[in-house]
């Protein structure tokens, strides 16, 4: 398993390095066969070579079978022109190799049930996949721009677009994704008023007809976003655009109490796959330890279930995890009374343990 790190900015390098001390503890244990090497994206590689996504980077990211992507961005690079932005270099590697299918699942831990900031009835038992598209829509639709009209006053203006075929391998993803599943497939849009989503729209009540045995639901994307935070647990796989996507999957993260608990897998048409916390850099508790390492060392665990094929791998690191949460173990993020604070590696060496079984 050639596994490529990019440990970005902020908390990313700490809670990848969380993330691999568990990688390397599954390998112990599994017999797994990892290669683990690393390379700069975002700001940390702007530093060093002027630029968000240099071309080693992205070489190395092709040579690799998975990645693990800690997170990018920053204040300090916040006033760069875009495209040297840290930003710049997570787009342009999803886009780069492909990686059009986001899957974000959005699962209810029962010990975290207290952490929401939702009631524990109405989260209790979640378990929601988004599915979102990753390479397309309004994120790299042409044209874009700012430009200046000819009373002098600046424009902004971006497109969204979707071709039949882009709408098509997405959808068909997350139904086959929900016959593992629940078996219903809600697709979000918003065909009341754009032209891009009534296309949307059409195409996946088309894929439907190949999947009599799931349940093909649609929701406008307002709706959708008050159905999750009203009633959650009527989702079973959603899927949707990149811009929906993005915002959908911040609101699911925080039904599951907190964003720091959230994994990603972003794929190609191939399986191969860049894994990713949902949080961000979160530049105000970087380099202090207190940042939550389980959204990346669940992203492991999606990595060897979805790249590698392991799932008995992968099933020990998710139980692990159940275990740690069982023994009150908790960093700031979700912590509540009666549990134990525990910092960025407490947390990495508390799941070793558990995956030791010690
Ligand atoms: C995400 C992030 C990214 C996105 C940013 C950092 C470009 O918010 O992965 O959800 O908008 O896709
Ligand atoms: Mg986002």
């Amino acid at each position: 398993m050639n596994i490529l790190t990019l440990p970005g900015d902020g908390i990313g390098p700490e809670v990848t390095a969380e993330a691999v001390r568990v990688l390397r503890e599954a390998d112990r244990r599994f017999g797994l066969g990892v290669q683990v090497g690393e390379a700069l994206i975002g700001g940390a590689a702007i530093d060093a070579h002027g630029k968000p996504l240099p071309d080693e980077t992205l070489a190395a990211a092709r040579a690799a079978d998975a990645i693990l992507l800690g997170a990018v961005g920053g204040p300090r690079w916040d006033n760069l022109e875009r495209a040297l932005r840290p930003e710049k270099g997570l787009l342009g590697i999803r886009s780069a190799l492909g990686l059009f299918a986001n899957l974000r699942p959005a699962i209810l831990y029962p010990q975290l049930a207290d952490a929401s900031t939702l009631k524990p009835e109405v989260v209790a038992g979640l378990d929601i996949l988004i599915v979102r598209e990753l390479t397309g829509g309004i994120y790299f639709g042409e044209p874009r721009g700012i430009r200046t009209l000819d009373n002098g006053e600046r424009q902004g203006f971006n497109t969204d677009v979707y071709s039949e075929s882009e709408i098509r391998r997405i959808g068909r993803l997350a139904f086959e994704l929900a016959r593992k599943r629940g078996r219903r497939v809600c697709s979000v849009d918003k065909a009341n008023v754009l032209e891009v989503t009534v296309l949307w729209r059409e195409v996946m009540e088309q894929l439907a007809t190949d999947y009599p045995d799931v349940e093909l639901s649609h929701m406008y994307v307002d709706n959708a976003a008050m159905q999750l935070v009203r009633a959650p647990r009527q989702f079973d796989v959603m899927v949707t655009g990149n811009l929906f996507g993005d915002i959908l999957s911040d609101a699911a993260a925080m039904l599951t109490g907190s964003i720091g608990m959230l994994p990603s897998a972003s794929l190609d048409a191939s399986g191969k796959g860049m894994y990713e916390p949902v949080h961000g850099s979160a530049p105000d508790i970087a380099g202090q330890g207190k940042a939550n390492p389980l959204a990346a060392v669940l992203s492991v665990a999606m990595m060897l279930r979805y790249t590698f094929g392991h799932a008995r791998a992968a099933d020990a690191i998710e139980a692990a995890v159940g275990q740690v949460l069982d023994a009150g173990l908790r960093t700031g993020d979700i912590m509540t009374p009666g549990c134990r604070q525990v910092d960025t590696r407490g947390m990495g060496e508390a799941l070793c343990a558990a995956l030791r079984g010690d």
